[in-house]
């Protein structure tokens, strides 16, 4: 007998949003970008307080070299502080008088300025590789933690990943790694298996997680919940990062989970 025509579709495990995205759609409280060369030295110092084999500011600049393959971001509060407000805003005034440019250009000087002035307070990064997209690092600092900024970087890393056409992340996390290991869960991803000795500080076992296929509709309904959930927990839009998921390009990939399992 051949397999059933029709199939009742898998449903979604997640529940429907019934609210609306917050009421103050207006006041973006973080950014996401790219991360700069100049970003180094500060992402440098939150790897310190986030890592305890933290990786040198070489490393960086080596991922950095080579965008086409790889794609590193830092997440940044998006209000600036009062005392940079401020600087800013005289510096605009001053500039535009003592060199007689326009005002405006002044005071755009100071905007990019206080921009890169405000704190990182997360990174995260990642190879892509066909249609498979490895996550290298992903860290909050430790006084922003617990408040989904893990999750947003998580799902910048998803959208980039969709972008560039692949169908599936996977990383190494640590097998002690309790929060990490909830974080990625949370957004589907399973233990597919174990890399002995695989941390060389201290010889611990890595977990290595993949996602489901983020061409998989169901999946990608369970990952725009997800997002929803998350901008409502922030509560508002974050800059450089969509409100709706973006479309995800697929590229031909054997449709095989490349663990093998087809689990
Ligand atoms: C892992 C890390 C990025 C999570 O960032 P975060 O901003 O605190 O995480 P979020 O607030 O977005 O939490 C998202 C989910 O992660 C899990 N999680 C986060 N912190 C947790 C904790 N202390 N204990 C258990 N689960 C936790 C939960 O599932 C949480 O979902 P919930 O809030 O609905 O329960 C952060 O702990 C970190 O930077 N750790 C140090 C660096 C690191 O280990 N990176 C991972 C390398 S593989």
């Amino acid at each position: 007998m051949g397999s059933p025509r029709c199939e009742h579709p898998r449903m979604s495990s997640l529940a429907e949003p019934t609210t609306p995205t917050p009421t103050d759609p207006d006041r973006p409280r973080y950014r996401i970008e790219a991360m700069t060369l100049e970003d180094v030295p500060e992402v440098a110092r939150v790897e310190r307080r986030s890592f305890t084999n933290p990786w040198p500011t070489s490393a960086y600049r080596r991922e950095l070299g080579n965008p086409q393959q790889n794609h590193y971001i830092v997440l940044r509060s998006a209000e600036p502080s009062r005392e940079q407000e401020d600087a800013d805003s005289s510096s605009a005034r001053s500039f535009g008088r003592r060199t007689f440019l326009p005002l405006s250009f002044g005071r755009r000087v100071g905007e990019e300025a206080a921009a890169k002035a405000s704190p990182i307070l997360g990174f995260a990064g990642m190879w892509n590789a066909f249609d498979e997209a490895h996550v290298t690092t992903i860290a909050v600092d430790e006084p922003y933690r617990g408040a989904g900024l893990g999750e947003l970087l998580l799902a910048a890393l998803f959208d980039e990943a969709g972008r560039r056409g692949a169908n599936w992340l996977t990383l190494e996390v640590r097998v002690s790694n309790d929060p990490a290991i909830a974080l990625y869960t949370k957004w589907g991803f399973t233990i597919q298996g174990t890399r002995k000795r695989y941390y060389s500080d201290n010889n611990e076992d890595a977990h290595v997680m993949w996602s489901k296929a983020i061409s998989d509709p169901v999946y990608r309904h369970d990952l725009a919940i997800l997002r929803h959930r998350l901008l409502q927990r922030i509560g508002g839009p974050v800059e450089g990062f969509p409100t709706e998921q973006p479309a995800h390009q697929i590229v031909e990939t054997s449709g095989q989970p490349p663990w093998g399992s087809g689990g």
